[in-house]
């Protein structure tokens, strides 16, 4: 081999090198550029209620304000609506307290995972769970409906309860009251309160 056939040699395998690091480059940008878009689309449906006209976040409901739901339930059965149903905890609990539990949410993620809760916990066949805007979901058919709002929806909401909700209803609100209504009763204090409300007194 003289030298000008040494040089060439010398210089294919480093471009051959060279080829396989930026194959190997390219696969690390491709997976990290995957990664980072797999996290955008699961964490936008948490980012887009802040966008919303009421800014409703997903906070789940503590372990005392289910508490006080249950009891605020006792004596009633039928039918149930979480309006924005989160990862599904009061639907399920109330599920497994005989209720024919409804969800509606607008984070599909948290509909999956609630729908996939409820197959762990047999409760499938008590449970639905509609990945919907409460604004536009009728309301009309149910018994007992539960909203953990915030402060600037519960006006709105009081006259959709007022023109949807049939007769019979109870209507419990967690952590913010019914602006105009008077409720029956009231359960818990703090962050734990909640607010019941019989629809046939309005
Ligand atoms: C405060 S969290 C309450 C979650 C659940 N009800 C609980 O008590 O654990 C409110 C939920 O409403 C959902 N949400 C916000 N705007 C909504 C809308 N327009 N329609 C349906 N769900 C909505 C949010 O994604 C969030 O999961």
């Amino acid at each position: 081999m003289n030298s000008s056939e040494f040089f060439n040699a010398l210089n294919r395998s480093e471009i051959n090198e060279h080829k396989k690091v930026s194959s190997f480059g390219r696969l690390l940008v491709g997976i990290t550029g995957g990664i980072a878009f797999g996290v955008t689309v699961i964490c936008i449906p948490f980012i887009t209620p802040a966008l919303r006209k009421v800014c409703l976040p997903y906070v789940p409901a503590t372990n005392n304000q289910i508490k006080n739901i249950l009891l605020a339930l006792e004596g009633r059965s039928g039918t149930l609506l979480d309006l924005g149903s989160g990862d599904g905890r009061v639907v399920l609990e109330t599920a497994k307290n005989k209720f024919v539990s409804h969800g509606v949410e607008l984070n599909r993620w948290l509909v999956y995972y609630s729908k996939l809760s409820a197959l762990k916990n047999g409760l499938a066949s008590c449970t639905k769970f509609y990945q919907r805007d409460l604004w536009k979901y009728n309301i009309s058919a149910y018994d007992n409906i539960v909203i953990f709002g915030v402060e600037q929806m519960m006006n709105d909401l009081e006259k959709k309860f007022q023109s949807e909700c049939k007769e019979n209803c109870y209507i419990i609100a967690c952590r913010f009251p019914l602006p105009n209504w008077t409720p029956i009763r009231t359960l818990g204090h703090g962050i734990d309160k909640v607010w019941i409300y019989d629809r046939k007194k309005f």
